[in-house]
């Protein structure tokens, strides 16, 4: 354990997503990533039990992990997974250079393993998008928001702990995930390193906000029981639920020393593997059950909302899901070791959680 500004990063070693089991790895990635999730958590104190016991309650209840297992699964896309240091490779396909050696890096003698960048650098960024994501899960759950009363299959934040503490782990996770990326900044000792965690932050912090996930929510808040048009459901499908998916793909890659070039690229992978994740989660609230889905189905009904469905029906959102994942697919396999990141966005059409 390393403890960086009051935060411990655990000892977290990712298992390798060659695709070769892609569901066997997935569920391999997904206990790690469990793991790390609990091993990084706050723990209480004297006076803090509630707010500690009701974020931790948020993100520990369950859930797919998905914005962190594409993370990694980006970042892998520039350089191949080894377990033992030293052996990084340049692949001559890509403009740069995935461990920063090139002519201008003030500390290339240090030696670099895949293992050393996804321990040191990815997985504090793998939390800090996790911690973004349920904090915006716990507020969307709200009374004043969605007013729902089941998430990640158990009761939301706010009806097992109340409504000021839903508000509050809210705050506390949304401010966590940022105390996360500064730690992972201030722990770095070598510059390169340093100079893409700050990247990565920036970004993570755009996507988050009115530019991203917030100014979706705020459009759809607004629009609830008021008449939609395509362009506006367009404005909050990028935003509310896009912005995070490119977030993670985006930081993945820049923490593992992608071009702006190819940030860009995986961002419109990522946008439309986004839209095709919400179209799903529309679908899923009129054809699924609570049981399998975890939370309410006929949510968007019960609060008059305009959906993918309402506007489209469900055959065109079906084939527009597959569409927009195989047009994300058609940039992704432009790059080395995409084929669990493919097989992952596949598996996204038919998704049924
Ligand atoms: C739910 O996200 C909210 C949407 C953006 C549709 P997920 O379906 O990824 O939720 P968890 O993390 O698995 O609970
Ligand atoms: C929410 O969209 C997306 C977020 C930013 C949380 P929904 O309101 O459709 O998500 P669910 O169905 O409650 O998970
Ligand atoms: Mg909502
Ligand atoms: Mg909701
Ligand atoms: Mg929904």
């Amino acid at each position: 354990m390393k403890t960086y500004s009051n935060i411990e990063f655990p000892d977290i070693e990712f298992p390798k997503t060659l695709g070769l089991n892609p569901e066997l790895e997935l569920k391999d990635l997904t206990a790690t990533i469990n793991d790390m999730i609990s091993k990084s958590l706050p723990s209480q104190g004297l006076y803090d039990k509630k707010i500690i016991d009701a974020l931790n309650y948020s993100m520990e209840v369950g859930g797919k992990r998905l914005r962190p297992i594409l993370m990694l699964a980006a970042a892998r896309l520039f350089y191949k997974t080894e377990s033992t240091c030293g052996d990084s490779y340049s692949n001559d396909s890509h403009s740069h250079d995935p461990y920063g050696h090139d002519s201008s890096n003030d500390d290339s003698s240090v030696e670099n393993s895949s293992k050393d960048l996804e321990a040191r650098l990815i997985m504090p960024f793998m939390l800090a998008i996790e911690m973004i994501h349920t904090y915006s899960l716990v507020h969307d759950d709200l009374p004043a928001m969605d007013n729902d009363d089941y998430r990640r299959g158990n009761l939301t934040t706010h009806k097992k702990f109340g409504e000021d503490f839903g508000i509050l782990a809210g705050d506390a996770l949304l401010n966590l995930a940022y105390e996360t990326c500064f730690a992972a900044i201030e722990a770095q000792d070598r510059p390169e390193y340093m100079r893409r965690a700050i990247k990565a932050a920036s970004i993570l912090s755009r996507k988050a906000g009115i530019y991203g996930m917030v100014g979706g929510q705020c459009l759809d808040v607004f629009l609830t029981d008021k008449p939609m048009d395509k362009d506006q459901l367009d404005y909050i499908f990028k935003l509310k639920t896009g912005a995070l998916i490119e977030a993670s793909c985006m930081v993945g890659v820049a923490l593992a020393g992608a071009s702006d070039e190819d940030i860009k690229k995986i961002e419109l992978a990522a946008s439309k593997t986004g839209y095709a994740f919400q179209i799903q989660d529309d679908i899923l609230d009129v054809t699924s059950t609570t049981e399998e889905l975890g939370k309410p189905v006929l949510s968007d009904e019960k609060n008059n909302k305009t959906t993918y469905v309402t506007l489209y029906g469900l055959t065109k959102a079906h084939e527009d899901v597959e569409k927009l994942s195989y047009e994300a697919i058609s940039i992704i396999d432009k790059y080395d070791n995409s084929d669990f990141m493919i097989w992952l966005i596949k598996k996204l059409i038919d998704r049924k959680k």
